[in-house]
């Protein structure tokens, strides 16, 4: 970033207690799917609750790239697929956002052909995608790749059974949607459960198609003819949810959480349950509120859905550095998923990595300092951390938030925190 440009910031001043409701946006990751699905037919498809964050403004981009035309206001959606052509999603598109090569599925599906940049490394690994692939070419797809890209076509994919070596989410979702204009009955064994899963499986049933067991490891897809347009409501987003919870129950605040039901964060409401956070529930609501000084050490170990949510990983790492106790935190999912774990000692974690476990040791005073934000979900505990240290803190990169995080800082501003925003204004922070 050249000197003097404006890389915006997060500038926060700890040490306040958030307290109030706030109302969780639509999930990130079921909206990006969504999208994509509506690529299976021809015809304008009405998406509410969908957030406006960066990832959905890509993902717009890359509709737009193929040739849909898209407006997007106050949370609706609407994508009209009809003048849809292209089948190529291009490399700075795909980099930008790994989710792009969630096309794939409803473009062979559709027009027999995608042609997909490869989404090479990133800040969480490397994150292959031979379980889509494998999966497609199952299917009948043919799949090639050269100069950078892997392009699948088929002139019409045919229904099997398919094992998932992992329930991958992309994988998963990326078949689902292949399947539903397959031919005969396609079953994916050891799917991903995971909620946002599910919601899709809901819009492609709003859509035509035929599918059982959703919300289950055992999909199946009974293909139908064609699809068409839907309506649909994108789902409440537990990670926001989960993320604000940690950030109320960090402060010694009350937080509640609207919009989001607390059996799709079972585990993780356990696991705040048994660091000694309160936590209240209905269906339509979570409640979490605690003395920090009471909190205690939790071992946590990430797995795909029912499984305690990667997502929460980082969110999670920050309440057990101030509870009282060792700690163990082991990450399954990425395989690189620790990355801010120096920046969180910058803030007076202490914390030691030993390949995909960390060992917290806990009962810190965490002090604000400048941290920069590796990815999305750093970001938002850095941002947490800094709300529980004494001072302020300076977060840099703060790009990597606006990725999944609707109008995040107005949200905290809500509670009580004293966070703005800020472009590059030395000294912000006094004399960090
Ligand atoms: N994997 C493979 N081969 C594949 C697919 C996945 O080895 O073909 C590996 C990946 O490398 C990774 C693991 O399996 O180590 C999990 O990947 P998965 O496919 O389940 O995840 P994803 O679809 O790439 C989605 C979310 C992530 C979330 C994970 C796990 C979206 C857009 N992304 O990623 O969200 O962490 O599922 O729940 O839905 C985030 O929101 O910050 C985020 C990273």
């Amino acid at each position: 970033m050249a000197v003097g440009s404006v890389e915006p910031r997060l500038i926060i001043r700890g040490g306040r207690r958030l307290s109030g409701t706030i109302a969780v946006s639509g999930a990130k990751n079921s909206a990006l799917k969504l999208m994509a699905a509506s690529l299976l037919t021809s015809g304008v498809g009405v998406l509410h609750n969908v957030p406006d964050i960066q990832d959905v403004r890509t993902m717009q981009e890359v509709l737009e790239y193929l040739g849909a035309a898209v407006t997007f206001e106050e949370g609706t959606m609407q994508v009209d697929t009809t003048e849809v052509q292209s089948h190529v999603a291009p490399y700075d598109l795909v980099q930008r956002m790994r989710a792009s090569i969630q096309i794939m599925g409803p473009l062979v599906a559709r027009f027999g052909r995608a042609r997909v940049a490869m989404p090479g490394g990133c800040n969480l690994g490397p994150r292959k995608i031979d379980i889509h692939l494998r999966g497609l070419a199952e299917m009948g797809g043919v799949v090639r790749s050269d100069h950078g890209f892997v392009e699948v076509t088929a002139e019409k994919l045919r229904a099997t059974n398919i094992f998932l070596d992992y329930p991958s989410v992309g994988a998963t979702e990326n078949l689902l949607m292949a399947a539903v204009l397959a031919e005969g009955t396609t079953v994916l064994e050891n799917a991903a459960r995971e909620p946002e899963i599910v919601d899709l499986c809901k819009f492609l049933v709003s859509m035509g198609a035929d599918i059982e067991g959703a919300g289950s490891s055992t999909l199946r897809v009974n293909g139908v003819e064609e699809m068409r347009p839907a309506e649909h409501t994108v789902l409440g987003d537990r990670i926001e949810a989960g993320t604000f919870l940690i950030a109320g129950a960090v402060t010694g605040g009350d937080v509640e959480v609207i919009g989001i039901g607390p059996h799709v964060l079972e585990l993780f409401l356990f696991k705040l349950r048994s660091v000694g956070v309160q936590v209240q529930e209905n269906s339509r609501s979570i409640r979490a509120s605690g003395d920090p000084s009471s909190y205690t050490a939790a071992d946590v170990a990430t797995l795909p859905y029912p499984g305690f949510p990667t997502d929460l990983q980082a969110q999670m790492m920050v309440l057990l550095s101030i509870a009282k106790g060792v700690s163990v935190v082991t990450e399954n999912v990425f395989e690189s998923r620790f990355g801010f774990v120096d920046e969180l000692i910058r803030l007076g974690a202490e914390i030691r990595v030993d390949g995909n476990h960390a060992v917290i040791t806990g009962d810190r005073s965490l002090t604000g300092a400048i941290v920069r934000c590796p990815d999305l979900r750093a970001a938002a505990a850095l941002a947490t951390a800094g709300l529980a240290a004494e001072g302020c803190t300076e977060l840099r990169e703060v790009q990597h938030l606006d990725r999944g995080y609707e109008r995040f800082e107005e949200k905290l501003q809500s509670l009580g925190a004293e966070v703005e925003r800020t472009g590059v204004r030395p000294g912000t922070c006094g004399s960090l």
